[in-house]
């Protein structure tokens, strides 16, 4: 077992485990949770949280994990950052609530003109607040339509909007979170995400999947829907639960041009994508795209609650009382933010650039070192690996990918898989080079002892 104190602070940097795992603590909450809490949840393993700080989480029995699931993408500043904590004291001893629906709050004007001034095209925007992503994507769905006056909408198979209905409608990314809900949205029609390791149209891999865009024109406005009758097409510029796939550039440029020419809005869902996590704001910006409404939310705030639906000025001209929440941009949540942007735009960024380059420059090697290495791919510190039976025919090994991200476990390293077979490399942005080094090595081991054990 690894262990370091960090040099420069007494805080530890990197795992320290005391108990087998789970440990006794950890036995009794699993247990009433068995009892008491919803069993739609979906726990890989054990982990059962009691305190974080940077990128450490540590459990009820003492246990010290270093965390590269950042709670599924959203801690962006580490665990409890001394900064986002003091703006949350700070503002709850202020004021916690008043309903920025009914009411002015300063904080939330500054934090709606912080985001627009970085959100990507020159023309303004306005923010609408919500309080998770599948609120931000309910409000771009009702925004798009009310401002087209056209009710039909593209989506992308693999992609992942939310629960609740409106963006499960959109959402194909597992049937088991459709299964049982009856009918969704009409008029929603998906279309093959572009996958250059595993393109939809049979092109060799990698692939620049312009056919995934062109498919528009080829065949859905031609037999399925007129495109003056299509409000919005609904992409993540990197698909997250799916399996973090980043769409090819060229593909996102045409799928904009196509949007453009059929005067469709192009809603980018950048809930896991944005943020930083890719080394710039947006996943978007590394292919130059300008989203006519762009959907926030999980990394915005360090773990508070809360999501942006930003959207060009023109477009979001829905009147009062057409959408609104009571809780969405409270004022807590968004005093989390503003620290949060404050430490993502003076250093947390730049910081997911280096870190993703040199843990991808670390994988790079993978799939020739390793076998069941199909994949390693991403930006910034959105990474995604994908395991395989054979890098031949490219059989997707699911079990092999829970068994890596069970042992990470076992050996302190907290990560997610992403779609059937896929392991997300999420850490928070802060992570420094000996953390992402840790990392690199304990996943590469468990690669090989799954590989071995094949
Ligand atoms: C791209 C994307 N959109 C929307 C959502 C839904 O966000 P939430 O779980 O906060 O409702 C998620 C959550 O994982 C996501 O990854």
């Amino acid at each position: 077992m690894e262990k370091s104190m960090g040099a420069a602070t007494s805080k530890p940097k990197l795992p320290v485990l005391l108990t087998p795992l789970p440990g006794p603590k950890a036995k009794d909450v699993i247990a009433r949770d068995a009892q008491f809490v919803s069993p739609s949840y979906t726990r890989g393993y054990p982990l059962v949280a009691k305190k974080g700080s940077g990128a450490i989480v540590e459990d009820v029995d003492g246990n010290q994990f270093l965390d590269f699931a950042a709670g599924i993408a959203v801690v962006s500043t580490g665990h409890c950052h001394p900064r986002v904590v003091e703006a949350i004291q700070k503002q709850a001893a202020e004021l916690i609530h008043i309903s920025g629906t009914d009411f002015y709050v300063p904080n939330l004007v500054e934090l709606a003109e912080r985001l627009a001034a970085v959100a990507p095209g020159k023309e303004a925007k306005k923010v609408y607040f919500g309080n998770s992503g599948t609120e931000a994507i309910e409000a771009a769905i009702k925004l798009a339509k009310y401002h087209t006056r056209r009710d039909k909408i593209i989506a992308f198979h693999g992609c992942f909007h939310g629960r609740t209905l409106g963006a499960l409608s959109l959402t194909a990314s597992k049937a088991v979170q459709r299964k049982g809900f009856g009918s969704l949205l009409g008029g929603v029609f998906h279309i093959p995400y572009p996958n250059s390791y595993r393109c939809p149209y049979g092109n060799p891999s990698p692939c620049t999947c312009v056919e995934s865009a062109t498919f528009l024109e080829r065949e859905i406005f031609k037999r399925l829907v007129d495109p003056e009758e299509v409000a919005a097409v609904f992409i993540e510029p990197i698909q997250g639960e799916g399996g973090y796939v980043p769409a090819p550039k060229e593909f996102l440029l045409e799928l904009q041009r196509i949007c453009r020419k059929n005067g469709i809005l192009l809603v980018c869902d950048e809930v896991q994508s944005g943020m930083g996590r890719t080394g710039k704001w947006w996943a978007g910006d590394h292919a130059g795209i300008e989203p006519d409404i762009l959907c926030v939310a999980k990394g915005i705030a360090s773990g508070m609650p809360l999501s942006a639906t930003i959207a060009r000025a023109s477009v979001m001209d829905w009147k009062p009382g057409a959408h609104a929440s009571t809780f969405g941009g409270n004022p807590v949540s968004v005093a989390a933010a503003l620290a949060t942007m404050e430490l993502l735009a003076s250093q947390y960024i730049e910081n997911a650039k280096r870190m993703g380059d040199f843990l991808q420059s670390r994988m790079a090697g993978w799939p020739e070192r390793h076998k069941i290495v199909g994949d390693v791919r991403g930006k910034g510190l959105m990474i995604g690996i994908e395991i395989v039976r054979d890098q031949k025919t490219k059989e997707r090994a699911g079990e092999f990918r829970n068994d890596i991200v069970n042992r990470a476990f076992e050996k302190g390293l907290l990560l997610l898989g992403a779609g059937e077979n896929s392991i997300r490399v999420a850490p928070p942005l802060m992570i420094d080079e000996e953390q992402a080094d840790f990392a690199a090595r304990t996943l590469e081991s468990c690669i090989a002892d799954v590989e071995k054990s094949a």
